[in-house]
């Protein structure tokens, strides 16, 4: 067994996909693509890699109309209907906390 230590934060981003025809309705899809893309580049611009984790996922169980759905770890907080802007300040706001 290998025990490693893991980020401080990790950042689950939803980018499931459905058909326009499915009765689940909207997914994540493009929308959350997007807000992984602006969440790698924050981690990128700050170095940050091993304090902060991006992972994109599949379905959270969120399906916003609007936005995208993340999932922030260790907290276990699921948030919804997220702007890029919502998101970044999010991430912005729990990494000053994990700061002495
Ligand atoms: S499709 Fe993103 S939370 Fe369900």
């Amino acid at each position: 067994m290998r025990e490693q230590t893991g980020p401080k934060l990790h950042v689950f981003v939803c980018a499931n996909r459905r058909e326009a025809s499915s009765p689940l309705g909207m997914a994540c899809g493009e929308r959350g693509d997007a807000v992984f893309a602006a969440l790698k580049s924050w981690v990128a611009e700050r170095g940050v890699y091993a304090g902060v984790w991006v992972t994109e996922t599949r379905c959270l169980g969120i399906c916003p109309p609007t936005g995208c759905t993340i999932a922030l770890y260790p907290e276990g907080q699921i948030v919804s209907q997220l702007t890029i802007e919502d998101a970044v300040q999010i991430v912005e706001d729990r990494w000053a906390k994990t700061k002495p």
